[in-house]
């Protein structure tokens, strides 16, 4: 768990400020990776999907334990907790745009706040943080991921932040 934390704070000092034009090319960092690394952001990716797909049905369950538990798993598939080797690890600093690890960082956070909400047996909040992680994938996807979902692309690149 600090462990976590400190990888976390290292990320954002990390990936901050070196990267000032970073955004402008937001959707080749990813392409950029290399397979392996690119290979277990995908993996997190069907992680994530798998997790989100049960958190919906044990919330019409209503059995907050449950839920809890999933969220617990969401939150730790956070890429950068893997078991991956510091050179991987230096990558995904040096390639990822800033505002994609932003991105990953605030969906993993609120994984953990649907936790916590769940925990609490919470029905409000838990409802409004599944629907915040619900809103990040495609938050994230279009803008990183047009290349791999291109409904995303639009006919002239207004960039719209929420
Ligand atoms: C912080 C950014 C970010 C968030 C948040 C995010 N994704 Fe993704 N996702 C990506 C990127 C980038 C790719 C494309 C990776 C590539 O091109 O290799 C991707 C790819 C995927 C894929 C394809 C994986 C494969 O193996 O082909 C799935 C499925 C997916 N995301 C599901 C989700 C779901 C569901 C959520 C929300 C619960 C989500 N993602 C949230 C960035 C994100």
């Amino acid at each position: 768990m600090s462990r976590l934390f400190k990888i976390l704070v290292a990320v954002i000092t990390f990936a901050g400020a070196p990267l000032a034009h970073a955004d402008d090319h937001a959707e080749k960092g990813v392409e950029r990776l290399s397979p392996e690394v690119r290979s277990l952001l995908n993996k997190e990716m069907v992680a994530i999907q798998k997790g989100i797909v049960s958190v919906l049905g044990v919330y019409a369950s209503g059995n907050f334990e449950e839920i809890a538990t999933v969220a617990g798993r969401i939150k730790n598939s956070y890429i950068l907790k893997q078991d991956i080797s510091r050179q991987q690890r230096h990558e995904l600093h040096q390639k990822l745009p800033k505002s994609f690890v932003h991105l990953d960082q605030q969906f993993h956070k609120h994984a953990g706040l649907l936790e916590a909400a769940a925990k609490n047996n919470n029905d409000e909040l838990t409802g409004f943080y599944f629907s915040k992680l619900v809103d990040s994938c495609s938050g994230c996807h279009s803008q990183h991921a047009k290349h791999k979902f291109p409904a995303f692309e639009e006919p002239d690149e207004e960039n719209t932040h929420p």
